[in-house]
């Protein structure tokens, strides 16, 4: 059988990777796929760098559409990220009827509505294991592994930087500008860390795997964000006493009323697994309702993880480039006819339970003020710790709540806040036990 023709757009970290997996473990994917996967073509703005990593026999140029325009090219793979020039050779390649294999979480979660269409209508395929999680194959789970479940609800912590941040908070203490920096003298976090930081990079995967999820579309405008970088040491310290770890999670639910889709700290119990997931990994726990609880774990970045998912998403288009649209596996799961535009629950709708930290005076009556308030609210207190005199006059209470809408909560921070003893804003921090509600 003919080798199948690659045209690589990107040679840079994940480019090269794939470069390397695909000359380390050529006979393995022979033997598995009973074919050969040769890169014919490669774009990439670094002529130099290029030269160096490519064999010989690999047209190399900077414009990618001379490799989306290329007659000897099967399946374009596109390493280049970001939503301009990717967007556009991403299109074109489309329409001159290439399948598109691409790590890209920011075009998915952005355009992907749009590139789907455009690509059944051209009959092929976009596949795209490497924009989530890295190597771990929560794709695949998602489309093939658990199709014949409900899914309800998933779990993740699928920015690395984030949580290498938060492990290295709670581990030594540091505060997140310490963490940052040696998130980035490591070479785990960009110069300009915001998207990850800041949740978008982990609101794009998320938004995909909620739509995967639940058959929707891709959701990313309505997904609610928030970072990491105002987390305070403090409340990592005084989560772990009360046996809570947080962590940057990116959570999705089917309610009956709508679809929570949201990225925030959370509180999670020390004795839940994602709890445990540590430095720059990766984990996703999706609960269903036939299997119930799975978890998958592993490298959410790097060359080589990526690089993994990207040959196994060419290995798929290999086997299924000649059979009909309607043989392979819809690009969000669910046939397009069928999918379902739930709406996004708005945030004071979700139901959750809080972590509150709140600054008072420390003088007779303060609590009972508090209290009185969350219980005017219908809001049931779970755990709450006075911590010692922090300076001569103030102290510090930490209340961890029962579920509740998200509103309650707001409308008693705000009350609480307008006390006279209390001397700064209410922190809040969402919690999760990731039971089955
Ligand atoms: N920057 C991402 C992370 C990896 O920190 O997880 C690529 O998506």
């Amino acid at each position: 059988m003919q080798p199948l023709r690659i045209g690589l757009l990107g040679v840079g970290t994940v480019g090269g990777g794939t470069i390397n997996l695909l000359q380390n473990n050529s006979s393995e994917i022979t033997r598995r796929l009973g074919r050969q996967l040769i890169i014919t073509h490669a774009a990439n703005r670094n002529i130099e760098r290029a030269k160096k990593i490519c064999d010989p026999s690999i047209k190399i140029t900077k414009d990618v559409f001379d490799v989306v325009n290329a007659d000897d090219v099967d399946v374009v793979v596109e390493l280049i990220g970001g939503t301009t020039i990717a967007k556009d050779a991403i299109i074109q390649a489309i329409k001159n009827g290439k399948h598109i294999v691409t790590a890209n979480k920011k075009l998915l979660a952005e355009y992907g509505n749009e590139i789907f269409q455009l690509a059944a209508k051209h009959n092929v395929m976009v596949m795209f294991e490497a924009a989530v999680a890295g190597g771990i194959p929560i794709i695949k789970a998602l489309r093939e592994g658990l199709a014949a479940n409900h899914i309800e609800s998933i779990a993740g912590i699928i920015n690395g930087t984030s949580n290498f941040i938060l492990s290295e908070m709670r581990a030594n203490g540091s505060t997140f500008q310490e963490a940052l920096a040696q998130a980035q003298t490591l070479g785990y976090a960009e110069a300009d860390p915001t998207f990850d930081i800041e949740g978008q990079d982990a609101g794009h995967k998320l938004s995909i795997i909620s739509a995967l999820a639940f058959g929707t579309p891709i959701n990313f405008q309505h997904c609610y964000l928030e970072g990491i970088s105002q987390l305070k040491s403090i409340d990592i310290g005084y989560a772990e006493e009360l046996g809570y770890r947080i962590k940057l999670l990116g959570i999705t639910r089917k309610t009956p009323k709508g679809i929570e889709l949201r990225v925030h700290p959370t509180l999670l119990p020390e004795s839940r697994l994602l709890a445990k997931v540590e430095g720059v990994m990766n984990a996703v726990s999706v609960q269903a309702d036939m299997i119930g609880q799975t978890m998958y774990y592993g490298a959410g970045a790097g060359a080589d993880p990526t690089a993994s998912a990207v040959v196994a998403d060419i290995m798929d288009v290999t086997r299924l480039q000649n059979a009909e649209a309607s043989y392979r596996v819809p690009y969000l799961a669910f046939q397009s006819e069928s999918l379902e535009d739930i709406s996004i629950l708005p945030m004071d709708d979700i139901i959750s339970s809080y972590y509150l930290r709140v600054s008072v005076q420390d003088e007779p009556g303060v609590l009972g003020e508090i209290a009185n308030i969350l219980a005017s609210e219908s809001i049931s207190i779970e755990a709450l710790i006075q911590k010692g005199v922090i300076d001569q006059k103030s102290t510090e209470i930490v209340i961890l709540t029962h579920s509740t809408q998200e509103r309650f909560i707001k409308q008693s921070m705000q009350r609480i806040q307008a006390l006279p003893r209390v001397l700064s804003p209410v922190t809040m921090i969402r919690m999760e036990s990731l039971h089955r509600r």
